[in-house]
């Protein structure tokens, strides 16, 4: 028997993704089309602008995946399609393109849950049995959660205010690493991690947020705030105007990327022990999955290993091609579902999906 194929779309937030899986995980065909450049420029996301790139090129990906993969819309099996959380005009774009896909070759339509699909992707590449603990760090979320099977997530803790990749492309922009050439093209965090490798954490010291309270959720607008503060007076101190760039921007983009690491690494450490007393995962072998954007920082990554390795918890982690948003995620997601007989709607026509 011919092994089933997934069409998957993603765009929620500022990236057009495509993606064709087939039931083994063997990638067929993807394509990806990223807005950060014209969002970079204009200091943020904004709507109407996201949804106009992504209806300009949600053609051109999925065809480009489709012609890498060799296949026609009728070898389909399912399109997936994210359909929340996210951006609800640019979920629109995806969601509408979708719908007319699946009624057009009658095909079944399987709605996907951004979040799980960071959580699952992990699945794409080693053999990770359920239940597993996950750290999901975005540019919009920050969760804790027990991963208990494909379609069900208990989740543990999350971010009370913004996410910490929404903090580093705040801090990055008032730190005005957009002009420095160096990171021309980088996203907020990745011009973070890029400038903390020159710079002394030690130089400046942000408290972590939190850290007296008995749960596993975070925040990061405090920490954010704080970091603003002594940017302005650093500002003021070498006499320069917002917009320059500060000679200590290197430290305080080690020491902020420090603190959100250090905050991420003490919550998780709580969550482990809370799920090795309330029996939440396997009393040997258990596995720390970390995913989302934030998780392709390298730094970040190694305070992780040494929590998991002091936990004796193994710790996995996709590449960083694989943690940032990206069409496969979506259509092994759907695969997921398709093999564990979850959340798939059969009769295209009367498909109807408001995106949340
Ligand atoms: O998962 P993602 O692509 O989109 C969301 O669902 O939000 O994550 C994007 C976020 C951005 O805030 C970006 O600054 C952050 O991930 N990010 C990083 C790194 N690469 C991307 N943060 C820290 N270090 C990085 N290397
Ligand atoms: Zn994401």
């Amino acid at each position: 028997k011919e092994p089933r194929l997934v069409l998957g779309i993603e765009t929620s937030c500022d990236d057009t993704g495509a993606a064709i899986l087939d039931e083994n995980g063997k990638i067929l065909g993807e394509a990806l089309h990223s807005q950060k450049d014209v969002h970079l420029k204009t200091g943020g996301i904004i709507p109407v602008v996201a949804q106009k790139l992504h209806a300009d090129h949600i053609d051109s990906v999925v065809n480009e995946a489709l012609s890498a993969s060799g296949l026609t819309p009728q070898a389909l099996s399912a399109v997936a399609t994210t359909v929340m959380p996210g951006l609800a005009l640019s979920l629109g774009v995806g969601l509408s393109y979708s719908l007319k896909m699946v009624k057009q070759y009658s095909k079944p339509f399987i709605p996907i849950h951004h979040m799980e699909a960071h959580a699952l992707t992990v699945r794409l590449l080693h053999q990770v049995e359920f239940p597993f603990l996950v750290l999901l760090v975005s540019g919009g979320h920050c969760i804790l959660a027990v991963a208990k099977n494909v379609a069900d997530f208990l989740v543990l803790g999350q971010s009370l205010d913004e996410a910490p990749g929404e903090s580093l492309d705040k801090v990055a922009r008032r730190l005005s690493l957009i002009n420095n050439p160096d990171c021309s093209a980088m996203s907020g965090g990745q011009a973070i991690e890029h400038m903390a490798q020159f710079g002394n954490k030690e130089l400046c010291n942000f408290r972590i947020p939190m850290s007296h309270h008995r749960d596993c959720n975070f925040s990061f607008s405090g920490l954010r705030n704080h970091i603003n503060y002594v940017i302005q007076q650093k500002e003021s101190e070498e006499g320069i105007q917002q917009g320059q760039i500060l000679s200590c921007a290197a430290d305080i983009a080690a020491a902020s990327q420090h603190t959100v690491a250090r905050q991420l690494a003490k919550r998780t450490q709580r969550a482990i022990l809370f799920c090795k007393e309330k029996g939440l995962l396997p009393a040997a072998n258990a596995t720390l999955v970390v995913s989302g954007g934030v998780a392709s920082n390298g730094y970040i990554r190694r305070i992780l290993k040494n929590v998991s390795y002091s936990m004796d918890v193994s710790l996995l982690c996709p590449p960083p091609k694989l943690c940032t948003d990206n069409g496969v995620m979506i259509a092994w997601n759907g695969i997921e579902r398709l093999r564990a007989g979850v959340g798939i709607l059969y009769n295209a026509e009367e498909v109807r999906y408001e995106p949340r």
